[in-house]
């Protein structure tokens, strides 16, 4: 039987293409250091624990396709912490930010369509946009500038008329790069100038380290309805399985032809919706302890990982990943091999293979991408187990 061409050309995973060998690796004994995935394993705030317990009825029924409106409101009251007002039907409660990903894309984007997007970039953009049947143009952002934008005339020589957004991640997966207030002015007048929407992920918005600034597209007053605002509760309070995000926009039409999907969807988890409420009302200081960790991780790994000769990486400024360039020719062959022909004690590491995280299919063959959600001890064992590694591959290949 027919299988649509869409699902054959998408792509698995990066993150988690490698995952069969990891468990092979487990099967025969060995201990596998997770750095491929964003998964924190700071703890849940017991907020949500206790927020769950908010559930007293005898049926567990549908909630609105938007989302209740207590979470609702404690978002609302969130992001005037941030300095930003949303009303009530400015946002709409999705699962997870990917889901809200999606349907900013399909709200805006016809098949054929194009996005742009500065790469490397958060590798689901491109499922996403395979789904939707949407084109991504990118263009390259380098570790030696930080992986910073490049000048206006660059971005703006991607732009074609079938171009409908500019999409972004800030702070950047897997970059770690944390914009500057005027590189989103820059987005935000381009998006102006070309009449085009700007997707702005923020979904690592707390995470952002050596006391800068962050700069949230929506403090661009001029440009509001055309900024499209993604978000997530995973990452924040350490609660990807809760599967609670959101698409927000000042743009009130929009957004009621967005609920048209959320309708098709019915709607997200009634209990998780719930204890989400209860949630966001941590208190802020939480993010101190949280962001402090963070930061002393991103401080540890990057000092490792520049000491391993011919290991090239830039130290990242926020969220928590960092791409690094190995002294091998493919680094996904490299990925597999720690998985399935290396171990030392064993233990072993799984990365991610970051060509995945490129649209030109001739970069990042030689990177992977490290997530830092891991607790010191295991990241320098880790980085440890790295370097011996990359020692022993450099022999044998
Ligand atoms: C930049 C970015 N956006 C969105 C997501 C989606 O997260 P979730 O669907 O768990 O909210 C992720 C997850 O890793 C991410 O890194």
């Amino acid at each position: 039987m027919k299988l649509s061409n869409r699902v054959q050309k998408m792509e698995f995973s990066p993150i988690r293409k490698l995952v069969p060998y990891g468990e092979m690796a487990k099967a025969n004994g060995v201990n596998v250091y997770h750095l491929n995935i964003g998964q924190p394993d700071i703890e849940t705030p017991s907020t949500f624990f206790e927020g769950m317990k908010n559930f007293h009825d005898c049926v567990l029924k549908y909630t609105s396709s938007q989302g209740i409106e207590e979470l609702i409101n404690s978002f609302i009251k969130y992001y005037k912490q941030w300095d930003i007002e949303f009303e009530k039907d400015e946002i709409m409660i999705t699962n997870g930010g990917s889901e809200a990903i999606m349907f900013a894309l399909m709200a805006i984007c016809d098949s054929g369509d194009e996005i742009i997007i500065p790469e490397p970039f958060y590798t689901n953009y491109n499922g996403f946009s395979e789904v939707a049947g949407v084109n991504i143009i990118s263009f390259s952002t380098k570790a030696e500038d930080g992986f910073h934008l490049p000048k206006k005339e660059d971005i703006i020589s991607m732009i074609s008329d079938k171009t409908r957004a500019i999409l972004i991640s800030n702070p950047g997966n897997p970059t770690g790069v944390v914009y500057s207030f005027e590189e989103i002015k820059l987005l935000s007048d381009i998006a102006k100038e070309k009449d085009i929407y700007l997707i702005a992920d923020e979904v690592y918005r707390e995470f952002v380290y050596d006391n800068l600034k962050y700069t949230s597209a929506l403090y661009m007053k001029d440009s509001l309805d055309r900024i499209i605002l993604i978000d997530s509760i995973s990452k924040r309070y350490s609660a990807c399985g809760a599967r609670i995000g959101l698409v927000a926009s000042k743009n009130k039409h929009l957004m009621k032809q967005i609920l048209k999907f959320g309708q098709t969807r019915l709607c997200v988890p009634t209990i998780e919706q719930l204890a989400a409420t209860n949630l966001i009302n941590t208190p802020k200081e939480y993010f101190n302890g949280v962001k402090k960790e963070y930061e002393e991780r991103r401080n540890i790994l990057y000092e490792y990982l520049s000491s391993i000769p011919g290991v090239i990486c830039r130290k990242p400024a926020g969220a928590f990943y960092v791409i690094a360039k190995l002294p091998v020719k493919n680094a996904e062959d490299f990925a597999k091999w720690l998985l399935t022909d290396f171990s030392y004690k064993n233990k072993t590491v799984m990365v991610a293979p970051a060509e995945g995280f490129y649209a030109n299919k001739e970069l990042g063959k030689d990177e992977i991408r490290i997530s830092y959600c891991l607790n010191k001890d295991a990241l320098i064992d880790a980085m440890d187990l790295l370097k011996r590694a990359l020692e022993k591959y450099k022999l044998m290949y």
